[in-house]
């Protein structure tokens, strides 16, 4: 008998769907135990680096920095979930994702919780966390089977491919900010050694390395704590309790034009900065309260509403307007950072998000985006509309069912909103603001650059936050 032709395979096309030859899928390295560990690990570190970036979001003053943070941690969000839903493929419940998977992966994530300094913090999070997890995507990449494990390559790949972008805007914000504080520069190599050989204590982030002797010292102080509620801006971010101008007043008044109505809509999106400052605290303050779906969908409207924000400060670029003239008010977000606990934040943000779908929310503004003529403020409200939409949803999914119905959960969040002190005219007596009205500046200086004349009612406009809240119900 004539034995069986040793390549089969077809002479001009390639073997197993372009996986792979058909020698690397003979060998035998690898297993389910060790795919299943690996994931893990990376899962394990990846949702430390997601944590570790959400709780600086509040007391970070850089508004860069403020808006790279929210950005970066949706996308290791977006990874989480990925390697969190190839583990439920490959193991039955419980998964066991929450168990930590090496001590030496906790202190690394722990001495970088406690580190006040920025620059030593992106170091800690760009030069060596996510460089030490693309290394590790890279060798799951490479050593996982590529027929028989092909879901986690795939994963591995676009992983890979998403951390390296991140890694690089990161370690561009880290090279910009190294221009201004030199001297703080000798501390980072020995702190980033520091952190390496704490993994390395673990075998790296994936176990791929024997585990070597941890470092006998801590870097800080256990009881340091560097997480701030309160949240922080900025030098360019001046008379941040003014409250002298109701934009919403403007917008909804008849008598003016739909060209103008953009600098207030313009205003309320830079203005949106608060409510990641608000939403990171909730997911601080809930982090063991509430599974992983729940963060994951936080994490997104999160970075939507960081989005917001730069539409607002594109719209007014778009204008040649300085925006830092304009006092961006932060009340809203310290007060209820300040005052309200996590699930009390959470009520104002739904009965706030649910009040922007009737007609008079988001589709009205987007009405008025569409007749002022001004192209940006159109695709910008239609994309703002379009997620308004999706947190509404998040809200009903993850706050209503813990009401009895739509309208108790509503009539909740109302009420806890009711009780946040605005301390209007608190601030204005101890000196933190005179609630200067800003809008005749801004006005004239919008009409100034389109070479026309302002128009004297539209000028004269004067309300102030003193005795309305943004959805124009009256203060108690
Ligand atoms: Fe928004
Ligand atoms: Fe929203």
């Amino acid at each position: 008998m004539q034995p069986p032709e040793r390549n089969c395979t077809h002479p001009y096309l390639l073997p197993l769907a372009g996986l792979c030859s058909m020698d690397r899928a003979t060998q035998t390295d690898w297993s389910l135990d060790e795919s299943v560990t690996r994931l893990k690990r990376i899962h394990y570190v990846l949702r430390g680096v997601h944590e570790l970036l959400i709780a600086r979001i509040s007391g970070e003053p850089i508004y860069e920095l403020k808006m790279l943070y929210s950005h970066h941690a949706y996308l290791c969000a977006e990874q989480v979930s990925l390697l969190r839903s190839r583990v439920g493929e490959m193991r039955e419940p419980p998964l066991g994702l929450d168990k930590v998977p090496h001590g030496g992966l906790e202190t690394t994530l722990d001495e970088i919780s406690r580190c006040p300094e920025t620059l030593q913090f992106l170091s800690a999070i760009y030069s060596v966390l996510i460089d030490e997890c693309i290394q590790a995507c890279q060798r799951l990449k490479r050593d996982a089977h590529p027929l028989a494990d092909a879901p986690s390559v795939r994963i591995a790949k676009l992983m890979e491919f998403e951390l390296d972008e991140l890694q690089q805007s990161g370690v561009a914000c880290l090279d910009g900010l190294k221009k201004r504080e030199k001297e703080k520069l000798e501390s980072l190599e020995p702190w980033n050694e520091h952190l390496h050989s704490l993994l390395d204590s673990a075998g790296g982030i994936d176990a791929t390395k024997p585990p070597t002797e941890p470092p006998d010292i801590r870097w800080y102080n256990k009881n340091a704590v560097v997480y701030e509620k309160e949240p922080k801006r900025d030098a360019r971010f001046k008379d941040p309790y003014n409250a002298g101008v109701n934009p919403e007043a403007f917008l909804y008044d008849e008598r003016y034009s739909a060209m103008d109505k953009t600098l207030m809509l313009y205003y309320k999106r830079l203005r949106e900065i608060d409510v990641p400052e608000v939403m990171a605290t909730i997911l601080v303050d809930l982090r063991d309260e509430e599974p992983w779906d729940f963060h994951m969908e936080m994490s997104r409207q999160l970075w939507d509403e960081a989005r917001h924000a730069m539409m607002g400060e594109t719209g007014f670029v778009s204008h040649g307007i300085d925006w830092t003239k304009i006092p961006i008010n932060f009340t809203w977000s310290k007060n209820l950072n300040t005052q309200l606990d996590p699930r009390e934040r959470h009520g104002v943000l739904f009965f706030i998000e649910q009040g922007l779908m009737p007609k008079t929310g988001k589709r009205f503004e987007w009405e008025v985006a569409s007749e002022s003529g001004d192209p940006l403020a159109k695709l910008f409200q239609d994309f703002d509309w379009a997620d308004e939409v999706l947190h509404a949803q998040i809200g009903r999914r993850w706050y209503v069912p813990r009401y009895q119905s739509l309208n108790e959960a509503l009539s909740y969040g109302d009420e806890c909103w009711s009780r946040v002190l605005s301390k209007w005219k608190e601030y204005r007596d101890q000196g933190l603001t005179d609630h200067r009205n800003w809008w005749p500046d801004l006005y004239t200086e919008f009409c100034n650059k389109r070479g026309i004349s302002p128009d004297p009612d539209t000028l004269a406009f004067h309300e102030t936050y003193e005795q309305k809240r943004a959805d124009l119900e009256n203060l108690k």
